[in-house]
């Protein structure tokens, strides 16, 4: 599947501008191709209640789910300045669950397999293999 980069990173700014970050004043943006061809982004949401901020892409995930499902195929993130940003932890198990080992990220190096960027993950298919 060919996968336009630039485009995908328009979406992620956009999205990044639409932040609600009041507290820590970084916004952040995600975009993401669906195996269908559909893009989907989302936006970092704070809280006053500092631990509940939803990250961008988390929105982002809820973004996919709503407009229809399907399995993620590349992915970029980016901050408020429209720099490449890597994903936190918590983040990368999302971005696993729902694009698997072949999902691509657009890293500083390139696009990269979530293979590389969450090795050895804990994912759906480990459920399967129940004691
Ligand atoms: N943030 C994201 O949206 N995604 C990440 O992967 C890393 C961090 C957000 C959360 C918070 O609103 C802000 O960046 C600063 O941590």
């Amino acid at each position: 599947m060919n996968i336009d980069w630039e485009l995908l990173k328009k979406e992620a700014i956009n999205a990044s501008k639409k932040a609600y970050a009041p507290y820590s004043n970084f916004p952040v943006g995600a975009a993401g191709l669906v195996s269908d061809g559909r893009i989907v982004s989302g936006c970092n949401i704070e809280n006053a209640s500092y631990g509940l901020t939803l990250c961008a892409e988390c929105s982002m995930i809820s973004n996919l789910l709503m407009s229809g499902g399907g399995r993620l195929v590349a992915v970029i993130c980016v901050d408020g300045k429209a720099e490449l940003l890597s994903p936190c932890g918590r983040c990368r198990q999302l971005l696993f669950e729902h694009g698997g080992n072949e999902l691509q990220l657009l890293t500083p190096s390139g696009p990269q397999d979530m293979s590389v960027i969450l090795p050895w993950g804990f994912g759906p298919d480990d459920l399967d293999k129940k004691n």
